[in-house]
């Protein structure tokens, strides 16, 4: 197996997408320590994993703050010797639009999706450099390349800076064997986010994806096995995106087609409906 006895720490591994990662890159032969600050839910997510004739193991911490992150890594390694992989999936969103935004949002934001990932790299780089050997994968989204629907500009702004901090270090820790790289994902039903949005409206935005399906959690979890296995050796610094095709267009498919009938080949403003 690809992934077989690697140790595989995913943060917010409660999660939709975070547990998709966790159980595929168990299929794939690895160990996942599935990390959530709700200690319900990453205990749930590791017996499932295990239900299915898997290692696992859960480890509850609130990966915003620098002493829990020390010592989620140490009872990590105390348990199992090492972490080869490192998944930074723990995120949170508001829907919100910014004048709403006030100092406590922003620093909350901030905190969960991009300072959770600089404390865990910087808890698990030592070990990996030691080894010369190691793969991190941070989990973005495809509105750091485009703006949110369902969030404001404090996540835009946190999942921007989480692909330039995968470029950085991707470029300082190349000559040390390890791979840093982003996977970025496109509108994703997870139970968490179906909750919030009403079905008249997913239908609006299904429009904006040319393959003609929302992501699932699988698709995240497929690239990010990818990612971490040997396979990627030589690929580092990206931000992948992973979103049929949504970023490709500004406008939505119907629309695309229907302008292209009429301009014979060229999009002119007039053909856009509403222009
Ligand atoms: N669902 C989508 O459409 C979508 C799209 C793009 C990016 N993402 C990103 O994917 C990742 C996973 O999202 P999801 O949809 O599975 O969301 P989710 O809410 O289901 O999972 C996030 C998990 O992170 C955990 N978490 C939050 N704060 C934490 C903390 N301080 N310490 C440890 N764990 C913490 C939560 O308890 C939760 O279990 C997030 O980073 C999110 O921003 C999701």
């Amino acid at each position: 197996m690809e992934l077989e006895d690697r140790v595989a720490l995913i943060t917010g591994g409660g999660g939709g997408i975070g547990e998709a990662i966790a159980a595929t890159l168990a299929g794939e032969g690895a160990i996942p320590v599935v990390n959530d600050v709700d200690a319900a839910r990453a205990a749930a997510v590791a017996g499932r994993i295990e239900a299915r004739g898997h290692r696992a193991l859960a480890l509850p911490a609130d990966v915003t703050r620098g002493d829990d992150v020390r010592r989620l890594i140490e009872r990590a390694v105390d348990a199992l010797g090492r972490i080869d992989i490192l998944v930074n999936c723990a995120g949170a969103s508001q829907t919100v639009m910014f004048e709403d935004i006030d100092e406590e949002d922003w620093r909350r934001i901030m905190d969960v999706n991009l300072t959770s990932t600089f404390l865990c790299c910087r808890a698990v780089i030592p070990l990996m450099t030691g080894r010369r050997r190691g793969k991190i994968i941070n989990i973005s989204t495809i509105s750091a390349h485009r703006t949110a629907i369902f969030s404001g500009a404090h996540y835009v702004a946190a999942k921007t800076a989480v692909i330039g901090l995968t470029r950085q270090l991707a470029y300082e820790l190349a000559p040390h064997g390890i791979q840093v790289n982003a996977v970025c994902p496109g509108t994703t039903f997870t139970p968490h986010l179906a909750a919030r949005v009403p079905q008249e409206r997913r239908d609006l935005l299904l429009k904006m994806i040319p393959a003609g399906r929302f992501a699932t959690p699988q698709d995240h979890a497929y690239a990010v096995a990818f990612l971490a296995s040997s396979k990627a050796d030589f690929i580092t610094g990206v931000a992948l995106d992973v979103d049929g095709g949504a970023l490709l267009s500004w406008m939505d498919y119907e629309t695309y087609v229907a302008a292209r009938r009429t301009g014979a080949g060229t999009v002119r403003p007039e053909d856009v409906p509403g222009r």
